[in-house]
């Protein structure tokens, strides 16, 4: 017998049915609501409410658990690469040898950029946000490809699109950052793997043989892994509900990379750097920031802190603070703004406002002591998330058309004026 939750609206019973995941989540469908009471639902920031179901991502805020395709992150982050985490989240099974060769041969072969872009980098202004300029250069790639703006094209096409955003992200990342630096654009080499490609491009000079250090190389692995994919995240659900409309896949990741950069969301490793480097600045005293972050009167938040759906702990956060510590020791760095992180978080975790309300460091407080460490300069630390996160938007994207999800258009509940006539100008007080 199927479960069903009953409501009681203007003295009339109804039974709504009970749906559950296959890790026991519950949720009522509330599908045909309207349709049966003329009632709908409302919740602000959609904190209690399922946009659909999903078989990519699981995550459990209070266990702290995080699994792509049923994968724990720890196993995948200690021993996958991050093109093997791409192919699982995308086609829902690690890839065999022969399928990884495949996939990893298709996004070698589409890791350059139209020569023409090169003239769109020139056209920005010298200190342009990397987001900003790959946001424009991802949506601009719909204009190079315009096949990909058809919704009805082979799945065969797409699939190209796919493999082509996976390529050419990190190489778009790279020229943004060049070009910003007044610096040669280094070109893809085909005989590096995906991180070292990168690595090359950002720090290769075409005066100097760059050798990528494998510690680098291996933390990069490891941190694009960890923000691989997050279910139903802020830009995850821009990149769904911008491609139900059928715009374009390049388009629509366009949008997630935009919605990715707020810093309540994937912004968010940048402003804890910032933050951090205030504290130092201000002279260290962590208790009258923490202090600050709880003040209602003031607009500081804990940047790094807390989380919609974690409210023990982020995993990835523990994983990402143990790396930061081990890639510092192998290269020998010492950066001071780590130890003010420790500091900051054992003061604020023994503060009953951040324990009560289940804040805690998120996958953004330790990252950037890495990217430091690794030598991406802070203005690049979101473009790094986006990088991680683009097999996960590509894979909500492609389960949402393939699930034949509809466009998405939430209703609301009116509040403005009531109907009134029009008043000539000359008649208006
Ligand atoms: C990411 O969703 C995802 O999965 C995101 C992500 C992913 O992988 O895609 O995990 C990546 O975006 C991580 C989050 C990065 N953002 C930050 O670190 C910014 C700082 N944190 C927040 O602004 C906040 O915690 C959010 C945005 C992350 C979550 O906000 P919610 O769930 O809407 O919670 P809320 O704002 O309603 O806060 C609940 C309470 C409030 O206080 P009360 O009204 O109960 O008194 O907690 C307080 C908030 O004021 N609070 C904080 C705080 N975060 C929440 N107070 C101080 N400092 C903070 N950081």
């Amino acid at each position: 017998m199927s479960e069903t939750a009953r409501i009681i609206l203007d003295g009339n019973e109804y039974e709504l049915p009970v749906i559950t995941g296959s890790e026991g989540e519950k949720a009522i469908d509330i599908s045909k609501l309207r349709g049966m009471t003329g009632y709908i639902t409302l919740d602000s920031g959609f904190k209690n409410t399922g946009s659909t179901k999903s078989a990519i991502t699981f995550l459990d805020g209070e266990k702290g658990i995080l699994r792509y395709r049923g994968y724990p992150i720890e196993q995948l982050a200690e021993k996958a690469s991050f093109l093997e985490v791409a192919y699982l989240l995308i086609y829902a099974e690690l890839p065999n040898k022969t399928q990884l060769d495949w996939f990893t041969d298709s996004i070698t072969m589409h890791t350059l950029v139209h020569e023409d872009m090169r003239r769109f980098f020139e056209a920005f202004p010298t200190d342009s946000h990397p987001m900003g300029i790959l946001s424009s250069m991802i949506s601009s790639l719909s204009t190079f490809y315009p096949e990909s703006q058809n919704p009805n094209r082979p799945f065969a096409d797409i699939e190209m699109t796919i493999h082509r955003l996976i390529a050419k992200l990190p190489t778009l990342a790279a020229q943004a950052y060049k070009n910003n630096n007044g610096h040669p654009i280094m070109y893809p080499k085909n005989d590096l793997s995906y991180t070292e490609n990168f690595l090359h491009m950002m720090f290769g000079l075409p005066s100097s043989n760059y050798e990528v250090d494998p510690v680098i190389s291996d933390a990069l692995n490891k941190l694009l892994i960890l923000h691989a994919d997050h279910e139903q995240n802020c830009s995850a659900s821009t990149v769904r509900i911008v491609g139900s409309s059928q715009a374009n896949l390049y388009s629509s990741i366009s949008a997630g990379i935009a919605a990715l950069w707020g810093p309540l969301h994937g912004g968010a490793n940048q402003a804890v750097i910032e933050m951090l480097e205030t504290i130092k600045n201000d002279g260290g005293d962590l208790q009258k920031w923490v202090d600050k972050a709880k003040d209602k009167t003031d607009s500081f938040r804990l940047m790094g802190f807390g989380h919609r759906v974690y409210k023990n702990f982020d995993p990835r956060a523990k994983i990402i603070k143990k790396a930061a510590d081990d890639v510092l020791d192998k290269l020998g760095m010492d950066d001071p703004l780590i130890d003010i992180a420790k500091q900051l978080e054992t003061v604020a975790l023994q503060d009953e406002y951040f324990v009560k309300r289940g804040l805690y460091p998120n996958v953004d407080f330790y990252s950037g002591i890495i990217y430091r460490a690794l030598g991406i300069p802070t203005d690049m630390f979101t473009v790094m998330f986006a990088i991680g996160r683009l097999p996960g938007w590509i894979a909500q994207w492609k389960e949402m058309m393939e699930n034949g999800d509809p466009i998405g258009r939430p209703r609301q509940i009116y509040t403005g004026a009531n109907n009134r006539d029009y008043v000539p100008v000359n008649e208006r007080k």
